[in-house]
């Protein structure tokens, strides 16, 4: 098998390429260097990646005679902030850049979309390129030219649509991503397959187990089907006036359990997705949109591969559904005072819904708050 496949994701002047293989860090000065405008570098990452990724890729950058410098911030979604953003600025331009300079985004999502605001924002735009290395990361953040960070008043309020220059997935930097982060990047992955894929959710079924437990070949096969589907709806519409909003399945629900926990460990991202997938599941079987047994059935692979499905699972919180329910009207999804959610008619069958009786929605979470 070659080290890597290569997908692209067509946007006329602003197209890329996404690379997905083993061993790609090794290779990534070769890779890059055809795709920036000058020499010269700056690798942005966490404490938690420096100390595993940061001196391979520089190795490959020098390599390909590249030279870079790095900034290495505190790890977690706390650095996706108007702080942290403010402190990246200023130690980019500290190092008196020119616009043919490119930024690099070592690491997760949180690095990756911060990274990526800074180089939509700075000198008015400059280049870069992702390197995911996490799997929610692979398969979802660093694809699409979403950037952004949060704000005191909710999550992502802040941010630009700006396409990197190249994406480049490196499964091997998943061997030493923690269980919990991996089940979180899964849940976006069996998302695509609930979107429009019933086929990759089939298959998800026989596989996921062995892929959240290290199986290289499904996690490899999963990222690449992952970014496919991907690719294809941000290629559709770039900047979500229509089919992009599907990806958001599960996070009308999701970012609401978010914004209770304050965005802390208690509730990862990609467990908040999962979550808010079972519960749009639940709505829509409520509804009679879909059957009961697609929720179940949903609900019953997301269990299997060990991620919660219930938010009675999520440890130290206390849930109210008043709460939940202010958080979701004061979300981004809300389009002329109406909540935004994302529907199935059936897996694989997922569509936007904009009239939805918010009655509806209060009995699903109620009802979810308070399962045994
Ligand atoms: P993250 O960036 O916080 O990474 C998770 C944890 O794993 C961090 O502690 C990080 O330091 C560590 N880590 C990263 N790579 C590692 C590795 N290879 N080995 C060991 N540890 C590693 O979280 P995430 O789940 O990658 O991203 C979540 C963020 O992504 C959220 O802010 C979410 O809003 C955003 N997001 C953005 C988009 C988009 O389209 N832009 C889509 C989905 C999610
Ligand atoms: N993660 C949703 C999107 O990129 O549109």
């Amino acid at each position: 098998m070659p080290s890597h496949e290569t997908l692209k994701v067509e946007l006329a002047e602003r197209s890329y390429d996404i690379y997905v293989g083993d061993g790609l860090l090794a290779e990534a000065g070769a890779l890059i260097k055809p795709v920036i405008r000058s020499q010269r570098l700056i690798v942005v990452t966490d404490e938690n990646v420096a100390p595993l990724y940061l001196a391979g890729l520089e190795n490959s950058l020098e390599a390909a005679g590249l030279s870079s410098e790095s900034i290495i911030l505190p790890a977690g979604e706390q650095t996706k902030s108007i702080a942290y953003f403010e402190q990246l600025i200023d130690q980019i331009l500290a190092k008196k850049i020119d616009r043919q300079c490119t930024l690099v985004a070592l690491g997760g999502g949180v690095i990756g979309d911060l990274t990526g605001y800074a180089a939509a924002s700075v000198l008015r735009g400059i280049d870069f390129v992702q390197i995911p290395t996490t799997l929610l990361s692979q398969v979802d953040s660093s694809v699409g030219g979403k950037t952004g960070i949060n704000a005191a008043h909710g999550k992502n309020l802040i941010g630009a649509f700006y396409q990197p220059r190249l994406v480049l997935a490196d499964i091997d930097t998943l061997d030493t991503l923690p269980q919990r982060e991996i089940l979180a990047g899964y849940a976006e992955v069996a998302k695509y397959g609930l979107i429009d894929d019933p086929e990759f959710f089939a298959w998800l079924e026989q596989t996921g187990i062995d892929l959240c437990n290290g199986n290289k070949d499904h996690r490899r096969q999963a990222v690449l089907k992952s970014c496919q589907s991907k690719a294809k709806i941000v290629a559709e519409d770039e900047t979500e006036q229509g089919r992009r909003a599907l990806l958001n399945l599960g996070h009308t629900f999701g970012h609401t359990l978010e914004a209770e926990t304050g965005f802390s460990d208690k509730l990862l991202h990609g467990e908040a997705v999962g979550l808010g997938i079972c519960l749009a599941f639940d709505l829509s079987a409520h509804l009679g949109l879909c059957t009961k047994d697609d929720a179940n059935r949903t609900r019953a692979h997301y269990a299997a591969v060990g991620l919660p499905t219930s938010p009675t699972e999520i440890d130290g919180v206390e849930w109210h559904t008043d709460a939940l329910l202010n958080h979701m009207q004061s979300d981004k999804k809300v389009e002329n005072g109406k909540v935004t959610f994302i529907l199935v008619r059936a897996i694989g069958e997922a569509f936007v819904a904009r009239d939805i009786n918010m009655a509806d929605a209060r009995l699903i979470v109620d009802k979810a708050i308070r399962q045994n």
